[in-house]
């Protein structure tokens, strides 16, 4: 499925971002070198990240991210749609360089998205190849939390039918207790549900933000940190698992097109300001559903476990990053661009 397929371009991170406003900014880390998503200020004083008195000391990032994961929405699947996921044990990249150990649905963090249309069937099966228990609850979905929301242990599995009733944005994810530790440690996705009768075709893309606690693993890896998710000190937030990954590979669009971007936030904890510099949404549908519309929007907040639908029309060629508007956590990586009408940054200045 196209969602899983890395897309590669082309593009210097450092020629797209130089003399660009990212740098202006403060976000473009002048080469991550020289900007640095500090764990202290000068002063000795905590950032939003880990390296606080008493607490482990988190990763950064190295380098640029080179192959991020697509985020362009992967196309509807049949009626009834017989769907399978699988979670398993997988180390994955959450900034450039740095391996963390996570719980993922079919080994991806986020999970797979999921693209159906009001009315649809899914008839669902969850399989845990896991070293632990786990569970998966669908927010698209109507169904009892005592039956089919139940932790299934290793080598178990479940299944299920459930029908999108309603259109939208939906967070999946596990609610094992603690289910602080189980999302914080990579088990969500997104659904989106598409509405009868459609929107009006344009550029999709799936954006899950969500934040990252880690503690020193083994072998240069990193595992869950569950004193920081506690204490809401994230080390790293992201975009689609990866933190900067679209600061490094942008998202494109052309002038004048409707672009719709379905946000999650994920979390587990931290609201998420959603916000284009540079650009006004047109309309957000709270929830991703189109009979809540708010029109001319600059920010608009998904809280965890919410998604929303974000439409924009860009008129002017350029470079229009997508961030929280949270600014003690955009710097640890909740930081992507749009790249409009071959904008490359380089070349606009
Ligand atoms: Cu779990
Ligand atoms: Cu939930």
């Amino acid at each position: 499925m196209g969602m899983y397929e890395p897309h590669t371009k082309e593009i210097s991170r450092r020629n797209l971002l130089r003399g660009s406003a990212l740098t202006a900014l403060g976000f473009a880390a002048a080469g991550i070198a020289g900007y640095t998503i500090a764990n202290m200020d000068d002063d000795g004083s905590p950032t939003a990240n880990g390296d606080v008195p008493g607490q482990s000391v988190g990763p950064e990032p190295e380098g640029e991210v080179t192959t991020a994961r697509s985020a362009e929405l992967p196309p509807l699947g049949v009626s009834p749609l017989d769907l399978t996921y699988r979670i398993q044990d997988v180390t994955v990249d959450i900034a450039a360089g740095v391996k963390y150990n996570a719980w993922a649905y079919d080994g991806l963090l986020p999970g797979p998205a999921l693209h159906v249309k009001q009315g649809d069937q899914v008839n669902f099966t969850l399989v845990n190849d896991s070293a632990t228990g786990h569970s998966i609850d669908f927010h698209s979905a109507r169904t009892p939390w005592d039956k089919n929301y139940i932790t299934i242990v290793p080598g178990d599995s479940l299944s299920f039918g459930w029908k999108a009733e309603f259109p939208g944005v939906f967070m999946y994810h596990c609610g094992t207790p603690p289910v602080l530790h189980h999302i914080g440690n990579g088990m969500y996705g997104a659904a989106v549900v598409d509405p009868d009768p459609p929107l009006a075709p344009a550029k999709e893309y799936v954006l899950v933000q969500s934040e990252f606690y880690a503690k020193e693993g083994a072998n240069g890896t990193w595992d869950a940190d569950v004193d920081k998710m506690l204490a809401v000190r994230p080390d790293l937030l992201a975009f689609n698992g990866t933190a900067f990954q679209y600061r490094d590979v942008p998202l494109t669009a052309e002038v004048g097109e409707k672009v719709r971007i379905y946000v999650m936030n994920a979390g587990p904890t931290l609201f998420s300001a959603f916000h284009v510099i540079g650009a006004i949404f047109d309309v957000v549908y709270v929830d991703g559903n189109p009979r809540n519309p708010l029109y001319g929007v600059s920010t608009y907040t998904v809280a965890p476990g919410q998604g929303c639908t974000f439409e924009l029309t860009v008129p002017e060629a350029g470079l229009y990053p997508f961030v929280t508007h949270s600014f003690a956590y955009t710097g640890l990586g909740a930081l992507g661009v749009l790249a409009v009408g071959g904008a490359t940054g380089a070349a606009e200045h």
